[in-house]
């Protein structure tokens, strides 16, 4: 029966596009039918390969004719799930649109297919003496379309803000089949709604992004990263505070002694400090030269008088800079075999002290049981929340609790007027949740926008919003 379904199914596409790459192989499945998330099994009914705007053109209006299903799927690293295909949707991989476009040197900008990856990206404006400041762990594998949909942050928003704000250009394919070209390397363009943020962060709702057009920088200084260790997040704010005073910070991550636990474990590495801490702090600052690290040192040692850091190293090379990162960057993947139930919440970055003590009061309360690991965008507001899968515990199960938990956590960080996604996404995974950050007004005309745009229903359905129509 099933077999029948994805037969048909293939069958339907190729009679739209006889060209198009069709694959209904369980391997491709099992590859291209989820992203980093566990929590469900990848079941899509196929898989399909456009190589050019107008081979998507063609899925999606046979998608629409026939009411099928479409999921996006670019370099698969998301962590809400936005990319799971679960009940026998078509999955749009953009693996075989990898072609950087054109790259402008006046409008300093680089115009790229769906699928080009971050990385590339960042390589192509380097050989060009430029920089793409979108940076983040996953970068050597998701794709651009992919950090359009999800809006991508990382761990240079502090200084150079999101995706959102590179993104000059994008040509997007809408639910009845239309290629839209917005705003077209524009810098300046008041003629009425830009369409083009509605499609960033959109989770593939909207339509697919097949283009975006980028706007690169001058190259970063010369840096230097401090990673320091602190007792409380009363101190670790003043030292922000502080750091951001007299210095042009990069970047201001934190993370626990939990999450240091783990990633020095997965990664074989050496305790950075004799004494442990129970909070850390990497940053990263330009220096590009003798009164910057003078400045540095003169910030380190008034924290320290003051009691606020209780030790620290200031990297002297660029291999040390790059060792002191790993301590970061490499927390992710150190616990993502329990698996973590992942949480991304944001405040506002004044609220962060007294956000953080209520929900570590919260979770000792709901879930002494479980580990629960913290790191994150700090500088931003960006916290991630990490409850880590016991052992023995059974995953359905383990998802239940978490989700019983994420409606104290949810709730708790709607008191606070933040947010329940940062940067991951709603996805499938947050969906539930949406109106704990989103009024009812907002939802309803969220789900408008998505009819105007994909009238069929055919795009991530059941991610992000609610399905159905929007309640007058
Ligand atoms: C990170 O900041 O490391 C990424 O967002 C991934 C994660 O949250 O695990
Ligand atoms: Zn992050």
């Amino acid at each position: 029966m099933v077999e029948k379904y994805r037969m048909d199914l293939a069958a339907t596409l190729k009679r739209a596009c006889p060209d198009l790459e069709v694959s209904t192989d369980p391997a491709v499945f099992a590859s291209h039918g989820q992203d980093w998330t566990r929590f469900r099994k990848a079941a899509p009914g196929a898989v399909v390969f456009p190589d050019s705007s107008s081979q998507v053109r063609d899925v999606v209006t046979a998608a629409a004719r026939s009411g099928i299903a479409l999921v996006p799927s670019g370099g698969r690293t998301g962590l809400s799930g936005g990319a799971v295909a679960s009940a026998g949707e078509v999955v749009v991989s953009f693996d075989r649109m990898r072609k950087v476009l054109g790259f402008d040197a006046t409008d300093r900008t680089v115009t790229v297919e769906a699928g080009v990856v971050t990385a590339t990206v960042q390589a192509f404006a380097r050989e060009h003496g430029l920089y793409y400041p979108v940076s983040f762990a996953s970068e050597g594998s998701s794709q651009i379309g992919g950090n359009v949909a999800t809006n991508a942050g990382g761990i240079r928003v502090l200084k150079y803000g999101l995706t959102r704000d590179r993104i000059v250009g994008l040509k997007v394919v809408t639910g009845r089949g239309e290629l839209l070209d917005l705003n077209r390397g524009l810098i300046k363009n008041a003629s009425g709604y830009d369409l083009r943020h509605l499609f960033i962060g959109s989770e593939g709702t909207l339509g697919l992004v097949v283009e975006a057009t980028l706007k690169l920088v001058d190259p970063p200084l010369p840096s230097k990263v401090l990673l320091l260790g602190v007792d409380n997040m009363e101190a670790l704010m003043k030292v922000f505070a502080s750091l951001q005073s007299g210095l042009e910070l990069s970047a201001f991550e934190f993370f626990t002694d939990r999450a240091l636990f783990h990633v020095r474990r997965a990664n074989d590495l050496p305790s950075p400090f004799e004494t442990p801490c129970p909070f850390y702090v990497i940053a990263e600052f330009d220096c590009p030269d003798q009164q910057s690290e003078e400045s540095a040192m003169d910030i380190f040692d008034h924290c320290s008088r003051q009691g606020w850091i209780l030790d620290g190293v200031i990297s002297q090379s660029q291999s040390q800079l790059e060792r002191l990162w790993r301590y970061r960057e490499g927390i992710s993947e150190s616990i993502s075999h329990f698996p973590p139930y992942k949480n991304d919440l944001s405040v506002r970055v004044s609220a962060v002290p007294g956000f953080l003590s209520r929900m570590d009061s919260l979770m000792h309360e709901v879930c002494p049981d479980f580990e629960v690991v913290w790191y994150g965008h700090i500088g931003d507001g960006n916290l991630h929340m990490n409850i880590l899968k016991p052992e023995e515990m059974d995953l359905g199960v383990f998802e239940s609790r978490s989700h019983e938990i994420s409606e104290k956590t949810y709730a708790l960080t709607r008191e606070f007027g933040g947010s329940i996604s940062a940067e991951h996404g709603i996805g499938l995974l947050k969906q539930p949740w949406l109106g704990l950050c989103r009024s009812p007004e907002e939802i309803r005309l969220m789900q408008a926008i998505k009819a105007a745009f994909d009238p069929a229903g055919i795009f991530n359905p059941g991610k992000l919003l609610p399905e159905g129509t929007p309640d007058q």
